[in-house]
């Protein structure tokens, strides 16, 4: 159960490998997810550039895009194979081009074709197999969607129910709105925990500090950070001592940089573009002079071709940082 307590969301275009090598730094104990992949990326894309990672990542889950058993069977058996920690299906994304796949949101309202692709995964791999949900979509009565689709997955052997504690609209909204708009429902998702004491229960949804996670703690098995975590990375750095009880990684977010520069500069060898790996440092550093000259340092000059770990060295050198991990997040 411990292993769910604390873990940040997957997230398109922002939990990419580079991001989640950084995050890492910040906190040995939380799980990190992967953007969502789409089974057919996986079966029919180049698989060694989208389900490449770094061995520092783990535990990290691979979050599938798909409805179909068998389909979704093969994707999770890949990421097996390429050492990812846990499999996770995507039942909560609610973007047009999601909806027209038949996967996302959209499967809040086919519970038996949800749990035999759970089926279909748990019989694939040996690894756990988790759902993130929604509450319901549209006009459902999340009494009845959410216990439905949880009562399934984990009849069909789900290891763990993430569930963003706000319903999708499908229709009218954009995914942004679908993030802020529909009202969150945390009391839902305590009373599916009551309902289920043996299943892991994390919640997720506008959690904005520790201190918030640490009171759904009391209702739940865990928690994920969304938005907080990747805007406000700082607030990692204390997560393992305010969750777990232990030493944080970094004192502060210059170490973490130095403890990164390695790896950047093994990727920069590569071909990787710094800004790839900068972009996700926007919000780094949090009431301190020169977060923004840090900021305005990283845009100007870490975008221009050939731009090499200098720029961040320079960029770093504008920050005064001497806070330990912060306190009050
Ligand atoms: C930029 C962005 C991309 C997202 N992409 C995904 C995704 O690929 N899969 C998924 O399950 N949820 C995705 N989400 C939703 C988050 O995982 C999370 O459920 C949501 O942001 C609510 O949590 P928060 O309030 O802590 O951010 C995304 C959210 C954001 C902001």
């Amino acid at each position: 159960m411990m292993d769910w307590r604390f873990s940040v969301a997957p997230m398109m275009d922002w939990t990419d490998r580079h991001c989640r090598v950084f995050h890492r730094l910040m906190t040995r104990r939380a799980r990190l997810y992967t953007e969502m992949l789409t089974t057919g990326a996986i079966l029919h894309g180049d698989r060694r550039r989208l389900l490449g990672y770094d061995a520092s990542e783990h535990p990290v889950a691979l979050q599938l895009g798909g409805s179909d058993p068998r389909e979704l069977a093969a994707a999770a058996r890949i990421g097996e194979d390429f050492g990812y920690d846990e499999i996770n299906l995507n039942v909560g994304c609610p973007s047009d081009r999601v909806k027209d796949g038949r996967f996302g949101a959209c499967l809040m309202a086919e519970p038996a074709l949800v749990a035999d692709g759970v089926a279909a995964m748990k019989r694939a791999v040996g690894i756990p197999v988790t759902v993130k949900c929604r509450i319901g979509i549209d006009d459902q009565d999340p009494e009845v969607a959410l216990d439905a689709l949880a009562r399934g997955v984990v009849a069909a052997g789900a290891d763990a129910l993430i569930v963003h504690a706000r319903k999708a609209w499908l229709n009218g909204l954009s995914p942004k709105e679908n993030r802020d708009i529909p009202p969150l429902d945390y009391d839902r998702v305590y009373r599916l925990k009551a309902a289920l004491p043996d299943v892991p229960v994390i919640i997720n949804g506008g959690i904005a500090s520790l201190g918030e996670a640490r009171e759904h703690l009391a209702h739940v098995d865990g928690v994920m950070l969304g938005r907080a975590a990747y805007q406000e990375p700082w607030r990692l750095l204390a997560a393992d001592r305010e969750l777990f009880g232990e030493a944080p990684r970094h004192a502060a977010m210059k170490d973490v940089f130095e403890a990164m520069m390695p790896y950047i500069e093994s990727e920069l060898a590569k071909g990787t573009r710094l800004h790839s790996m900068t972009r996700h440092f926007v919000g780094a550093f949090h009431g301190v002079p020169g977060a923004r000259a840090f900021r305005r340092h990283l845009a100007e000059n870490g975008v221009k071709p050939g731009a090499g770990v200098s720029v961040l060295r320079e960029a770093i050198a504008l920050v005064e940082d001497r806070a330990a991990a912060p306190i009050a997040a």
